[in-house]
């Protein structure tokens, strides 16, 4: 029988402040660094979810001690070209970043091995990854899709100009890259999160920026170091837009993470009418975070589409559920990225808004949205994907009715304490 959770609040008033779990893409290149380095990194802040946590299995499978404290991490490596051989088929589970991530650093060891996947990471597309490594010299058989098999080697370097917009090629070809012999440049038409290429200065590799272009030199050892994950903005999203819709909410985000290449969430909202502090920022672990506040005023329509899209490009799911309440159209376009994550999200956001009354129509690379309108409750689909899910349960605070998401363990991939962070801010009795 599929799991299923009934939300409802009687009169959610969004008020409080929360520090959402640690970002997820930063745990993952913090894990895999980390296991790449020689000697003990620290981690602070890791993301206990369960795209993380398959990261983590894979590198024990490696050889490399991994200890967690709850979101401490000690790793203690003996480096890549000492890596063990696995005993077991590689689980990538339901993370494509573990999966595109790991198809370059093992492309550039000295392991064989087969990386696996569930259902949905079955479905998604390798080749935008297999195609520049093979291109470097890797040795992968098993087609488009995993499961595919890897037998590391010596590689060579390239210059690469992206055809797609994803960190995740981008960081797959720096970490073989970094492995390489000589040079590997990396070109984007819009610059991607770039988590990768901090994080890989912080371990001390020979990495340069100029313009949209990454370079990495091949060939450096990594030694470990102290990580300290920020706050997930892709997490902290739900409740900014909840905030923002709920009347009369008010939400403080403490140490979330900001870097510009994550940050098209608070412009969209900004630009929507929403209003958006920022009360603090630092940058002093490699990654600039701070604290925001969001608080709800009247909304309206916009276009979102260009070079902002990869900067929210995880949070249009929950941006659409934003629009169904601003007042007149917004558009949502080049972004048919959104049709190789997890699910297909333009088709299963609009399935699942139009199930609650929203005005809502998918395009070929987007939606257009049009607003408001008053959102009934109903049945809603979390298609095995968080955001999905999470979009779910964040309607619930402005429909009329109740809201029962199907299959909601998903949420744990990304964030395992959602919903005490819902309840807890939408049963806030608030008194002036
Ligand atoms: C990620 C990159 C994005 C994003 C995903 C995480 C990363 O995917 O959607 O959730 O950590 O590099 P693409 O690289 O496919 O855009």
């Amino acid at each position: 029988m599929t799991e299923l959770k009934t939300v409802k609040f009687d009169k959610p008033v969004i008020k409080g402040s929360i520090k959402v779990p640690g970002d997820k893409s930063i745990s993952h290149r913090a894990i895999m660094l980390g296991s790449i380095a020689e000697g003990r990194t620290s981690i602070k802040g890791f993301l206990d979810g369960e795209d993380c946590l398959r990261t983590v299995d894979i590198f024990k499978q490696l050889g490399v001690t991994i200890e967690r404290m709850g979101t401490n991490v000690v790793i203690d490596s003996p480096g890549l070209r000492n890596w063990r051989q696995p005993a077991v088929d590689l689980y990538a589970g339901n993370s494509g970043t573990t999966a595109r991530l790991m198809l370059g650093i093992l492309s550039a060891s000295e392991i064989e091995s087969v990386l696996t996947g569930d259902d949905s990471l079955s479905k998604r597309p390798m080749k935008r990854v297999t195609g520049p490594l093979e291109l470097m010299g890797a040795s992968i058989k098993g087609g488009d899709l995993l499961p595919l098999t890897i037998t590391g080697g010596k590689l060579q370097s390239i210059e690469y100009d992206m055809p797609v917009e994803s960190a995740q090629v981008k960081s797959a070809i720096l970490f073989a890259g970094l492995n390489a012999e000589g040079d590997t440049t990396v070109t984007e038409t819009t610059i991607s999160r770039d988590h990768t290429e901090r994080m890989l200065k912080q371990f001390g590799a020979d990495i340069s920026q100029q313009g949209t272009s990454s370079t990495i030199r091949g060939g450096s050892v990594l030694t470990g170091t102290d990580v300290t994950v920020p706050g997930d903005i892709s997490s902290a999203a739900f409740f900014m837009v909840a905030a923002a819709i709920v009347e009369g909410g008010t939400c403080d985000f403490i140490d979330v993470g900001l870097n510009p290449t994550r940050t098209g969430i608070i412009e969209v909202l900004r630009q929507m009418g929403a209003q958006v502090e920022l009360l603090e920022q630092t940058d002093e672990v490699g990654e600039p975070y701070g604290r925001i506040r969001v608080s709800h005023s009247s909304i309206h329509g916009i276009e979102i589409g260009g070079d902002i899209i990869p900067t929210l490009i995880d949070e249009l799911p929950v941006i659409a559920l934003l629009a169904t309440q601003a007042k007149g159209k917004t558009i949502i376009k080049d972004a048919a990225e959104l049709r190789v994550k997890e699910t297909d999200r333009i088709a299963a956001v609009t399935t699942e808004l139009t199930k609650l009354g929203a005005r809502i129509e998918a395009t070929e690379d987007g939606m257009i949205i049009e607003g408001p309108t008053p959102l009934t409750g109903g049945t809603l689909k979390s298609y095995g994907d968080h955001r999905l899910g999470m979009m779910a349960a964040i309607a619930s605070l402005v429909s009329e009715g109740a809201i029962h998401i199907e299959d909601p363990s998903c949420i744990a991939i990304s964030y395992p304490n959602f919903f005490e962070h819902l309840e807890e801010l939408a049963l806030t009795t608030y008194e002036e």
